[in-house]
């Protein structure tokens, strides 16, 4: 079984994950880049890394990385952002597209992996941007 930590590590190595991750992201879907009218992009990268890290230790079960998605979640909801549920999968995709490009080990073992980390992450993350819209 491929380690998604493993991957991470070589990905940081290239120090390239998070700038191609937000330039996959912002290109992958016409409706993305509107919403960064105005973003600090320095800020959001290392956001961004940040929450690279705590999709892996979401999937370990630690308690912080749950407080850390559900917040984040929270600021995507209507509550603030109202991002549309559907373009959260852009997220995910574009991650892996980015390890893919970042990972020189990268196998459809890796990918495996990655996917199902992220998915748990994503999952949950949507979870709670819906609890908030449903008025929970
Ligand atoms: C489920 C997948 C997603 C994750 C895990 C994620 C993660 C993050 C994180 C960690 C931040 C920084 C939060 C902070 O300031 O404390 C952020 C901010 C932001 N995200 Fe996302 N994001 C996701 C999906 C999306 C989508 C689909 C969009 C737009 C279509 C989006 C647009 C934004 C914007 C506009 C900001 C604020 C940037 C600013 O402060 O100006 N995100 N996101």
């Amino acid at each position: 079984m491929a380690e998604p930590r493993d991957s991470y590590g070589r990905c940081l190595l290239t120090k390239a994950l998070v700038d191609r991750h937000y330039e996959i992201f912002l290109d992958c879907h016409p409706e993305i880049h509107r919403f960064f009218d105005g973003t600090d992009v320095a800020k959001y990268k290392r956001m961004l890394r940040c929450m690279h890290t705590a999709l892996l230790l979401f999937a370990d079960g630690d308690e912080l990385a749950r407080q850390n998605l559900r917040r984040v979640a929270r600021k995507h909801s209507s509550w603030e952002l109202d991002v549309p549920e559907e373009l959260y999968e852009f997220w995910l995709t574009s991650l892996i597209d980015a390890v893919r490009e970042c990972d020189p080990e990268f196998s459809p073992e890796v990918e495996k992996a990655w996917h199902e980390v992220a998915r748990k992450g994503i999952d949950f993350f949507t979870a709670v941007a819906r609890e908030i819209e449903d008025g929970g």
